[in-house]
């Protein structure tokens, strides 16, 4: 990939000048989900998918971007003076919106950049491609205008910061942290209250993680969403009449049940469930995977995904569908959805000698159901992002 990219740079850019490569790569959550704008706890690893670029400074402010995955509009240009979203500018509002968080937070860009970038996460998969963009643009950033004060962690909350306020998807922490932060082999156990966090060697023994595309992709996510996280607010500040708490992690399930009719909408009170009792099941599948109980593991992701259904409402019929096949093959230790919802893609634990079956089973019932394509990939837990060569 890393080669096809450098030969297009050089000929849509030309030779010359040093060039340089990076990596950042996209997530998958294990368990956690929806939890990191409440302050509770995620456990998302990075995958060894992701995005790469190849970059060259310029002498002018003039910036060009390039994505081999939207080769349509062909060279997207714009300038360091014009860093404002619009909606013509399609992908490239993400590295400009990172641009312009650097420059909010007095990181001034002296020079333009020719970029050109490709990746092999699925887009609109679930799967942070945008995170995994935004990351990149920041260790780009990072590196070619030697700001070595900013640690990783920092690349991390201006990816979000430019997600929030440049691009208008109010997400939590979780994508970014995951992309800047990954280890290989590792998940990451992070509070998002504090951001403490903590690796957790993934050892399945005799099972891999196995991720299926829906490929569903719903309209109005980003609205969706931004309502979800509403809802959780206004539950927040009900509850916070009862009880001196930050955030939504801060309960237990007991002390949520106590005092949870001072939520006047059913809605928000289904939410705000959903918010706690993720946050619990979050903290104990990481006890259990620490103990090598697998199979518990598996159960709290079951029990996430029944929460996401029907108590957050962020799943939809063909996940549902996916995840309901996978219940009923022997071998699965668990599934459940994945990422933001609204399709993307479920996450599934997998007895080794079952994947076979998984995938023939959920790619023939769910074809005959929907009409639709699912894909497969068994995956690893890769490194967070990195200049390469
Ligand atoms: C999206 C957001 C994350 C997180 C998840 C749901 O991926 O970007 O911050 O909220 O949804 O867990």
């Amino acid at each position: 990939m890393l080669e096809q990219l450098i030969q297009k740079f050089q000929e849509l850019y030309g030779d010359g000048g040093e060039l340089r490569t990076y990596f950042a790569p996209g997530r998958v959550n294990l368990i956690g989900e929806h939890t990191d704008y409440n302050g509770g706890h995620v456990f998302p690893c990075a995958l060894t998918l992701g995005t790469y670029a190849a970059v060259r400074n310029r002498e002018d402010n003039k910036l060009r971007f390039y994505s081999m995955n939207f080769a349509k509009p062909g060279v997207i240009e714009s300038d360091l003076n014009d860093l404002v979203p619009r909606p013509e500018a399609s992908w490239t509002n993400y590295p400009k919106g990172v641009m312009w968080a650097f420059a909010q937070r007095g990181l001034s860009l002296t020079h333009g950049l020719d970029i050109a970038i490709c990746g092999d996460i699925p887009n609109g998969s679930g799967l942070s491609s945008s995170a995994s963009l935004e990351v990149l643009t920041g260790l780009i950033l990072k590196d070619t205008f030697g700001f070595d004060e900013l640690t990783m962690q920092d690349l991390a909350l201006i990816g979000q910061y430019s997600e929030n306020n440049f691009n208008g998807m109010n997400c939590g922490i979780m994508d970014q942290f995951a992309s800047a932060m990954g280890k290989q082999g590792c998940a990451i156990f992070l509070d998002t209250n504090t951001l403490e966090y903590e690796y957790a060697p993934v050892c399945l023994e005799d099972a891999k993680i196995v991720i299926t595309n829906s490929n569903v992709k719903h309209s109005l996510v980003t609205s969706a969403y931004n309502d979800r996280r509403r809802e959780c607010e206004t539950a927040l500040k009900e509850l916070q009449t009862m009880s001196d708490i930050r955030t939504l992690g801060d309960l237990t399930e007991d002390a949520f049940e106590a005092i949870k009719d001072a939520i006047k909408d059913p809605v928000c009170r289904k939410r705000a469930k959903h918010a706690v009792y993720e946050n619990r099941r979050t903290i104990r599948a990481v006890a259990a995977l620490k103990e090598n109980n697998v199979e518990e593991f598996g159960q709290l992701m079951n029990a996430s995904h029944r929460s996401l259904r029907d108590d957050f409402e962020v799943s939809c019929k063909e996940i549902d569908l996916l995840v309901d096949l996978a219940w009923q093959i022997p071998g699965v230790v668990g599934s459940r959805i994945t990422g933001g919802g609204f399709g993307g893609c479920t996450v599934s634990i997998v007895k080794n000698d079952a994947i076979d079956t998984f995938r023939e089973t959920l790619k023939s019932e769910y074809k005959k159901q929907t009409g639709l394509d699912a894909q497969f990939y068994v995956v690893d837990c890769g490194s967070g992002a990195s200049r390469i060569r």
